[in-house]
């Protein structure tokens, strides 16, 4: 006999350390020319991240002129699969737990409801490991395209070798490696990777 248990906190992790991630870096740009520097250039980035939608205003260290810098990548199909998948398997464990709680005796009267159930867990179970693994993927290569060094590297003021540019702070990100974490977690535990857990009673 199975039975659905519900650990629903794991895909509220999933979907609110992800679906509300928001995050700054701070870069500097010190040029010769002290009047036109900027020691403090705000970024701020966000869930879904689309990163070439994101531009800052950097000094170009001549004239006081400043040039709007994008940054690279767009990691929205995979940060909005993985949220996406988290939402529904949420929702399908809310629901087949109250269908579970409530009409015990109609899961088990309808032989085909457990065999549906399985099914539906099955196929969550294969999203789940898709969206989670691209998303691990997603997030490192977020990780890089945000990191203050890397991102002074498109500043053209940067390329001068007179001008001196440093990193005041990266993003913070403890809340989205959270979602990444529960994901490892649970595959070295070698559970199944779903937010519906099936044991057997
Ligand atoms: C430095 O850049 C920030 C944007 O991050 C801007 O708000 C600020 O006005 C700039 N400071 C100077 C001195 O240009
Ligand atoms: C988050 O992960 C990065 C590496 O991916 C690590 O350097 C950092 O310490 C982690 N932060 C927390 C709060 O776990």
């Amino acid at each position: 006999m199975c039975c659905v248990v519900f650990p629903p906190l794991f895909s509220i992790f999933a979907f609110a350390t992800c679906g509300g991630y928001t995050g700054q870096l701070r870069v500097s740009v010190d040029c010769i020319e002290k009047a036109s520097s900027n020691l403090s250039i705000g970024i701020d980035f966000g869930y879904p991240f689309r990163l070439h939608q994101v531009s800052f205003e950097a000094p170009m260290c001549e004239a006081m002129r400043r040039e709007r810098v994008f940054l690279i990548g767009d990691y929205s199909s995979s940060a909005e699969f993985f949220v996406t998948i988290a939402v529904f398997a949420f929702l399908y464990s809310l629901m087949a737990t109250f269908i579970y709680v409530f009409f015990l005796n109609k899961y088990h009267e309808n032989s085909r409801a457990p065999l549906i159930d399985f099914v539906v867990t099955v196929v969550f179970s294969f999203l789940w490991l898709v969206s989670s693994s691209a998303w691990a993927k997603a997030l490192s290569d977020v990780k890089l395209a945000t990191d203050p060094d890397e991102v002074q590297l498109l500043i053209s003021a940067c390329k001068d070798q007179t001008n001196k540019c440093g990193s005041v702070h990266g993003p913070r990100w403890s809340g989205l490696n959270t979602s990444v974490v529960v994901y490892n977690k649970r595959r070295s535990r070698g559970c199944t990777l779903t937010p519906i857990q099936i044991i057997n009673c």
